[in-house]
């Protein structure tokens, strides 16, 4: 996809194959409607008088009207004026695109950002126009045997059009970013919805690699067994052992312009480290899990993909400043030389774990990477994983589940999470959990039992986040889809890029 911007008050005069203008459903037109109508003798209002309502996220297509450029006036419901919201603003943009992707066009104008959102700046309107039209747009096929070439969307250039010269500028900054984001969450839902067989931990570090080849900003590392076991990562390791495929451990560094001293910092401040969980295929190990919607556990690795996805947009963008990301990926499997329930292990950081559950394994390899963390002495580390079901029942599949050891950290999550449109809700990491884990053979069990299992599983992880800043997405219910719709969302890419590009 390809966006820009276009600045014009004759939207009349514009020649594109399509063109989307804002309705409100108290029969209010935006600035671009009323244009249309006016140069056409009053046709947009006419059929408002006949049919057209203004309902969120409806369409109507008015073709080839006498006075107007443009051969398609596609009409957008935008909802009463008094409740329209940024998520009002987004519906509206994709039902565009998914018009133009239906009708099978290779371009389109929109001025939808255009309209003034109380709770949005247009840069943020901007933003989430690119956005939205990246979800309405993508497709999946990489694994049919003979993909219809005619099922893949042809819309590749989104124009959005304002009047006033003066928006230019934040513009065309709002659209560079969701521009950017819409790679970085196509690359992450794609990532997603391969079939484990596919996306191994091998595949994930060439992608990691083919990233740091596309973009001189970003140099990746990727390291193999034996690198892995030179670091003494025995957590992590003892979950690898149980499959024939590699493990890898996926190191990619982001260095833009040098973010500006805050006035009275002493030292610069350390780089923003991402850390995502990448189990390529979760069976449970020995402690199996039912068949029913194992499949789903391909989607086991999505907080990998958020950080390749995210890292891959702040390249595009070119943020100042420095971010690492670190994936431990590898399969959870049963087998002869898989962990079985009751084995003890030494971590990285020294501290043992008896396992008495080989399925809460992303914790067992979350905690090596957040040790390996210590050594870029971070301002923060926020690790994303799809760690626990228990996550799911307490927040369904709306809100992201937030823990953080900081409030300031956990507050910019939240807000990032809420210009995104792309949330989370914060849960608690009191001490009085950590008795859950309390082993008589170890350090610490890797189960905390049922009750509060999201988060039993976050305090597991802050025993090995105390060097610094730390927070912790659980995207259990928020990374994919199942049922009929079953497929990655990109999710927390948006909150993720927004929290980065607030913090630049
Ligand atoms: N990957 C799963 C978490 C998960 C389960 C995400 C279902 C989405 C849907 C994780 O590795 C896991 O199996 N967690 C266990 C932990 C339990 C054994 C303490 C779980 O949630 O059941
Ligand atoms: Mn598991
Ligand atoms: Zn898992």
């Amino acid at each position: 996809m390809d966006f820009s911007v276009s600045i014009s008050a004759s939207p009349h005069q514009t020649k594109t194959p399509a063109i989307s203008v804002g309705v409100f459903a108290d029969g209010v037109l935006s600035v671009a409607a009323d244009a249309i109508d006016r140069a056409s003798s009053g046709a947009i209002r006419a059929v408002i008088k006949a049919e057209f309502t203004g309902r969120a996220g409806s369409t109507l297509v008015l073709r080839n009207l006498d006075g107007v450029a443009a051969p398609r006036i596609v009409l957008v419901g935008l909802g009463k004026q008094a409740e329209y919201t940024p998520r009002v603003h987004a519906r509206a943009e994709q039902a565009f695109a998914a018009y133009c992707v239906q009708a099978r066009l290779i371009e389109a104008t929109s001025t939808l950002a255009a309209i003034d959102c109380p709770t949005a700046p247009l840069r943020d309107r901007a933003r989430s126009a690119a956005a939205a039209c990246g979800e309405a747009t993508y497709h999946y096929d990489a694994s049919f045997g003979k993909p219809d070439p005619n099922a893949r969307p042809k819309l590749k250039k989104l124009t959005l059009q304002f009047a006033n010269a003066a928006d230019k500028a934040a513009a065309t900054i709002g659209l560079t970013e969701g521009g950017a984001l819409a790679h970085g969450m196509s690359l992450a839902r794609t990532l997603g919805n391969l079939p484990g067989n596919i996306c191994t931990p091998t595949y994930l570090g060439e992608q990691a690699k083919a990233l740091g080849k596309e973009f001189k900003s970003l140099s990746v590392k990727v390291l193999d067994r034996k690198q892995i076991e030179a670091l003494k990562m025995g957590s992590f390791l003892s979950v690898a052992r149980g499959s024939v495929e590699q493990p890898r451990f996926i190191v990619l560094h982001y260095k833009g312009k040098p973010v500006a001293a805050k006035r009275g910092a002493k030292d610069p401040a350390g780089p923003i480290v991402l850390v995502g969980k990448g189990i390529t295929f979760d069976s449970g190990g020995i402690s199996l899990k039912p068949a029913a919607t194992m499949d789903e556990m391909k989607f086991d690795m999505c907080g990998a993909a958020s950080v390749l996805g995210t890292l891959r947009a702040v390249a595009e963008i070119g943020l100042p400043g420095e971010i690492i990301g670190l994936i431990p990926t590898c399969e959870n499997m049963p087998s002869g030389s898989a962990n079985k329930p009751g084995d003890v292990v030494t971590s990285m950081s020294g501290q043992t774990i008896e396992i008495l559950n080989t399925d809460a394994e992303g914790r067992l390899i979350l905690c090596d990477a957040l040790t390996y963390a210590e050594r870029f002495k971070p301002s923060a580390v926020i690790d994303i994983a799809t760690l626990t079901g228990a996550c799911v029942v307490a927040l369904g599949k709306v809100n992201t589940g937030l823990f953080a050891s900081d409030d300031a950290l956990a507050e910019a999550l939240l807000a990032a999470g809420k210009q995104s449109m792309d949330t989370a809700w914060r849960l608690p990491l009191d001490d009085a959990y950590q008795e859950q884990l309390k082993s008589n053979f170890a350090d610490m069990a890797n189960i905390g039992g049922q009750p509060g299992g999201a988060v039993t599983a976050a305090c597991f992880l802050a025993r090995f986040a105390k060097a610094y800043h730390w927070a912790h997405l659980d995207i259990a219910g928020t990374a994919w889809r199942g049922n009929s719709d079953k497929g990655s969302t990109g999710r927390p890419v948006p909150m993720l890029l927004q929290y980065l590009i607030n913090q630049a």
